[in-house]
């Protein structure tokens, strides 16, 4: 093995050092004297019967996440409750069902309680942004706060636990589920996972309130052959350990009780019978004690992946590697007792899962509180409270980015300006929240158009058009659209994906507008008359003419039942726009996967001559982004000046940036101010990636000191080597608002 892959490898042991870290209190119960007596009790049929969790039909919600498999009538499920057979149900929601149900579990002979699950995303009733959306806003603390009041609203509708964070890092946009993490970058995949643990489970797994959190989908999921969701997934192990991995460690790390296995293979293997990765990795190297699930039906899916020759095989094989329960399927309930009966799977293997499951419930205060969160009054009071709402619209707010304002176009004035509002979003609830909208409703939800009216000096100054559908011309819908851009000052355009063309199994070849709103734009440009475009969408999208070129442009991704108002106080500048872009817009999708942070060629094109002969490119785009990673424009200017960075750092201290930051232009503003690493001469093609960022505040004409600090050990991540072992050159850039504007060399020493 060359130094290099040599340096990568030791990363994990170096610097996931999870077994010290880790805090799910799980790892301290699973020796509990009240578990213990449970198992004694237990027959292998009731040991299967906690290792089996299944769609919650005693109180199902109205959509469809997942395809129907062993579909019950709710009698069938309490009865199949009362039985044992169950552990846990998920997707479920309402306090009175879920009452019902935990009778029948504690009806049944030894009363071992349900817990109850559900794929709340980005909200439960209030549908907040999509996780990438909130991502945009590049801080911890308010993707904190929103997982919290997230948690609220959940836990008083009867859960608790969510299959949440994704803290896959996706890197090509053509995978549908983009949508449901945090973007492309490793901090702040690493950032944004911890807090959203911390958020979602609070400070007492055991209160009313508290969400178990699912880091997901381990490990490698997002990394699909071609985008294609439930494809193969083929990387070296180096990839894995440095890029995949921490945002799970970061996760698990801040508690997160729970992962979820990913459907897809890792280098040939189903991870559902991946026992090195199940087991060695995440077990014994990453020191994980809470409970690893399935994904759903996964265990019986390997039979089509051809590596069980049957459903017993398939259920053995999960089982020894190391799912301790079994979603959907229903195979552990069929197969374990006659595998453990023919001594196929030890017992002691289906005792360690159970303990895990039991401690589980354990640490969220089942055994002693089997009703919790499970009150009337409190779903009454709690659901869609008005603090909630208020946040879900601040989130909204940050996560809008701007990505182009010719001519200062935006903010617009909100009086004496005819305003024609085109496309086909431009009235829509329905695709407001985008993929994985738990129990929203869409009548909840504010359109874009309801938001500017309520804006406007004279409401009657905006005209509503469609001009095409979504995915089809409207007749005669372009010819309105343009006889009525012609008779205002500006056109904004509402335009994207609809919620189903993101999200699972939503995976994308061409990652463009769909050709009738691109004809819609391309038609509106030819009337001369400026035009914003607010963008839908729930991944970076490869914009094209009219789109690319309008005068200004929005990235508003899914942003909730919020949409409508978020939109229009930062059209018309009640709010600046703060948002950046956790994940690179390309010229083109044939450039996918993409990320900032790649190794660096032998031979890079000039910046002047992009499309220089001989250079790295393609013959029909540049090796680079439309708009890379982090790029976000304010409605002010700001100078970055006085920078300060130390010369030599200690390899065990923090690294200290300042910079100051003025701002020249006429409005206040927030800067983004975000700092880079690279090894200067490394062992293997040095990477530089984003250590550090902090927003400023600033008045105009006024200047602030920004001060952006690195932990010792972020610096060691960022530049994927272990820390200590010798001395590292290094090479800062700081940037401000996406641009470089200052380099410094900086030495780590180990003395
Ligand atoms: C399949 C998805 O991959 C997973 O993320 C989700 O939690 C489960 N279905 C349960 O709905």
């Amino acid at each position: 093995m060359d130094d290099g892959l040599l340096d990568r490898r030791m990363l994990l042991t170096a610097t996931l050092g999870l077994a010290a870290g880790m805090t799910f209190p799980a790892a301290a119960r699973t020796a509990s004297e009240r578990i213990d007596a449970l198992l004694a009790r237990m027959t292998i049929e009731e040991k299967a019967g906690q290792l089996s969790c299944f769609n919650d039909d005693v109180r199902p919600v109205d959509a469809v996440f997942n395809p129907v498999v062993n579909p019950r009538s709710a009698a069938a499920m309490l009865a199949e409750v009362r039985a044992g057979r169950v552990g846990m149900l998920f997707n479920g929601y309402g306090v009175a069902g879920a009452r019902k149900a935990q009778e029948a579990a504690l009806a049944s002979r030894l009363g071992i309680p349900l817990v109850f699950a559900a794929d709340v995303i980005h909200g439960c009733r209030t549908t907040f942004p999509i996780p990438l959306a909130e991502a945009a806003a590049f801080d911890p603390d308010l993707s904190e706060r929103a997982c919290r009041a997230i948690a609220r609203e959940a836990s008083a509708a009867g859960l608790h636990w969510t299959f949440a964070p994704v803290v896959d890092i996706a890197r090509d946009q053509r995978w549908g589920r983009v949508a449901e993490g945090a973007g492309e970058d490793l901090l702040l995949n690493r950032l944004l996972a911890a807090a959203r643990v911390r958020g979602f489970q609070g400070d007492d797994l055991r209160a009313n309130d508290a969400l178990l959190a699912t880091a997901k989908h381990f490990a490698g999921y997002s990394a699909v052959t071609g985008g294609m969701e439930y494809g193969a997934v083929d990387m070296s192990e180096a990839t894995l350990r440095e890029l995949f991995l921490p945002p799970f460690a970061a996760a698990f790390k801040a508690g997160a009780g729970a992962t979820i296995a990913s459907f897809t293979t890792l280098n040939g293997i189903p991870v559902t019978a991946n026992h090195w990765l199940l087991t060695r990795v995440l077990r014994e190297e990453m020191g994980f004690t809470g409970v690893c699930v399935s994904d759903y039906d996964a265990d019986r899916e390997l039979v089509a992946h051809g590596v069980a020759e049957n459903e017993a095989d398939a259920a053995k094989l999960a089982i020894t590697a190391g799912i301790d329960m079994s979603m959907q399927s229903g195979l552990y309930n069929r197969h374990l007792p006659a595998l453990v009966a023919a001594g196929r799977v030890p017992m002691s293997m289906i005792d360690r899962s159970v303990r895990r499951v039991l401690a589980l419930k354990e640490a969220l205060g089942l055994f002693d509180n089997p009703f919790r969160s499970l009150d009337v009054r409190v779903e009454r009071r709690a659901v869609k409270r008005e603090a909630t709402q208020k946040l879900a619209r601040d989130v909204a707010t940050r996560a809008i980015v701007l990505l182009r304002n010719d001519g200062d176009l935006l903010p617009l004035p909100r009086r004496d300006t005819r305003i024609a509002l085109i496309g086909p979003f431009a009235a829509d609830r329905a695709n407001t929240g985008g993929p994985w909208t738990f129990a929203g409703r869409t009548q909840d939800a504010i359109s874009i158009e309801a938001g500017i009216r309520a804006l406007l000096a004279d409401p009657d100054a905006l005209t509503v058009e469609p001009g095409c559908a979504i995915e089809a011309a409207i007749p005669g819908g372009i010819e309105r659209a343009v006889a009525l851009a012609r008779a205002s000052d500006v056109v904004l355009l509402a335009i994207g994906e609809s919620a189903a063309m993101s999200g699972e199994a939503n995976s994308r070849v061409s990652i463009t507008v769909p050709a009738p709103q691109q004809a819609l734009a391309e038609a509106l440009a030819a009337t001369g008359k400026p035009i914003v475009v607010l963008l839908r969408h729930g991944r970076a999208l490869a914009l094209e003419g009219a789109i690319r070129d309008a005068s200004a442009l929005l990235a508003t991704w899914f942003l909730g039942e919020q949409t409508g108002t978020a939109i229009a106080d930062i059209l018309f500048g009640v709010c600046e726009p703060t948002g950046r872009l956790p994940v690179s817009f390309p010229f083109s999708t044939g450039q996918q996967p993409w990320s900032y942070d790649r190794p660096a060629t032998g031979r890079p094109a000039p910046a002047s001559q992009p499309m220089e002969g001989g250079r790295s490119h393609w013959r029909d785009a540049p090796d680079r982004a439309l708009y890379a990673f982090g790029s976000g424009l304010s409605y002010t200017r700001f100078t970055l000046s006085n920078v300060k960075a130390p010369a030599e750092v200690l390899h065990d201290q923090p690294l200290v940036i300042q910079a100051e930051v003025t701002n020249t232009g006429t409005r206040p503003g927030t800067a983004f101010v975000r700092t880079d690493l690279h090894i200067r001469i490394g062992e293997a093609s040095p990477i530089r990636r984003m250590a550090g960022f902090t927003h400023v505040h600033v008045e105009p004409k006024k200047s602030v000191i920004a001060n952006v600090l690195i932990p010792s050990d972020r610096i060691h991540y960022t530049i994927s080597a272990p820390r200590g072992d010798h001395s590292r050159d290094l090479k800062l850039t700081v940037m401000l608002n996406g641009l470089d504007k200052y380099s410094a060399d900086i030495t780590v020493s180990n003395h």
